[in-house]
């Protein structure tokens, strides 16, 4: 299959394109390297036999995607281009509703103009915000009442998809989406090539990363005294291979018409003190915390309900030990411990 991998050049993004090739199918590559990184793209093209083509290009730019859609006759879409940074988001707020909200709208403009009919969706657990104790597993029924401006663009993603979906569906032009709702993404590709690699990092795995590689003096632990076993917030880390595997999965049952939503996650959650007491293990080293006071907005328990996807597609994450998604962060951040600079 031709498929258009928005975002190619970014953590989420490289992975999937290294899947899809590996799946044999030709990716349109496209990243406007705001926040993603040439490398990998030249990594994963050098030995794609012509299979990934990488296209400096904007999802703003309508016309750009159309000829770009038209011209590698692509069938389905996977949209992970956006601005993801939630303290970001709250600075600096028309920034994320131009590139993530009006983004979409471009993309589902050249779909339309090229009758391209699938397309798969990175949405966030941020649009459920702040749910109710009781709601802790999240199911995809929980209420989705974001709290930043990252949040609401990812829940006016999936608004935007499902009503574009209902209008083709009222012209005769089946188009079939899934909104996926990850939980926080982790870890790196198991072979060692791909990592993470975000300036600034915000992410809590590459930070206590950083730290244990000096590239930071340590870290901040937001909050102490939480209604948690150990007094930090628990969240779910689901690895970033698990992910993208249950996006091959999402695309392949995707059928003319579906409108999906899935949570990502592996349900279960870890706490911030587990993972950095993982990561010193990990890594064999000390790595200094301070505590310091809650931030706001965070609750202290957030993670998935994932039976979903398992009860519809038989997808569950395979990777669900703290230590080994630790494992496969730190292998990629030793090899190159300043990111894709390294070389
Ligand atoms: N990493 C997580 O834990 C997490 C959790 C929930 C949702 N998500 C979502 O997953 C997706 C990928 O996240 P990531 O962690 O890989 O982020 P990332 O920043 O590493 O990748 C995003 C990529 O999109 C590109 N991009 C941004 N705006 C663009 C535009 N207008 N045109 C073309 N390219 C553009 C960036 O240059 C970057 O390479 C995002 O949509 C994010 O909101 C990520």
């Amino acid at each position: 299959m031709n498929i258009l991998v928005t975002g190619a050049a970014g953590y989420i993004g490289s992975h999937a394109c290294k899947r899809l090739l590996k799946d044999g199918h030709s990716v349109v590559a496209l990243d406007n390297l705001l926040r993603g990184h040439r490398a990998p793209m030249d990594l994963l093209a050098a030995r794609a036999g012509g299979r990934l083509t990488f296209l400096d290009r904007d999802v703003n730019d309508t016309p750009a995607l159309e000829e770009v859609l038209k011209r590698h006759r692509v069938e389905s879409v996977m949209h992970f281009a956006a601005l993801a940074a939630v303290g970001e988001s709250v600075q600096q707020p028309l920034l994320y509703y131009r590139n993530n909200v009006a983004g979409m709208v471009s993309l589902l403009e050249a779909c339309d103009a090229t009758g391209v009919s699938r397309l798969v969706f990175s949405s966030s657990c941020s649009t459920y915000g702040q749910p109710p104790e009781r709601l802790v597993p999240i199911p995809e029924t929980c209420p989705q009442h974001p709290i930043s401006p990252y949040g609401r663009t990812k829940l006016m993603g999936e608004h935007l998809l499902a009503d574009y979906a209902h209008g083709q569906r009222l012209a005769g032009r089946p188009f079939a989406h899934a909104a996926l709702r990850y939980f926080n993404v982790a870890g790196a590709d198991l072979e060692g090539e791909l990592g993470e690699d975000h300036s600034p990092e915000t992410h809590l795995i590459p930070v206590v990363l950083h730290a244990a590689l000096g590239r930071r003096d340590g870290v901040d632990i937001f909050g102490v005294d939480y209604p948690t076993p150990d007094g930090t917030c628990i969240r779910d880390y689901i690895h970033v291979d698990d992910l993208v595997d249950a996006h091959v999965a999402v695309l392949g049952a995707l059928k003319p018409g579906d409108g999906l939503a899935f949570n990502l996650g592996i349900g279960r959650g870890f706490s911030v003190r587990q993972v950095i007491r993982a990561a010193c293990a990990v890594t064999r080293t000390e790595i200094p915390t301070r505590e310091g006071p809650r931030r706001p907005g965070d609750p202290p328990r957030l993670f998935a309900d994932p039976a979903a996807i398992q009860r519809t597609l038989g997808w569950s994450a395979k990777v669900t030990d703290l230590h080994r998604i630790i494992e496969s962060a730190w292998a990629w951040f030793r090899a190159h411990p300043n990111g894709y600079r390294s070389g």
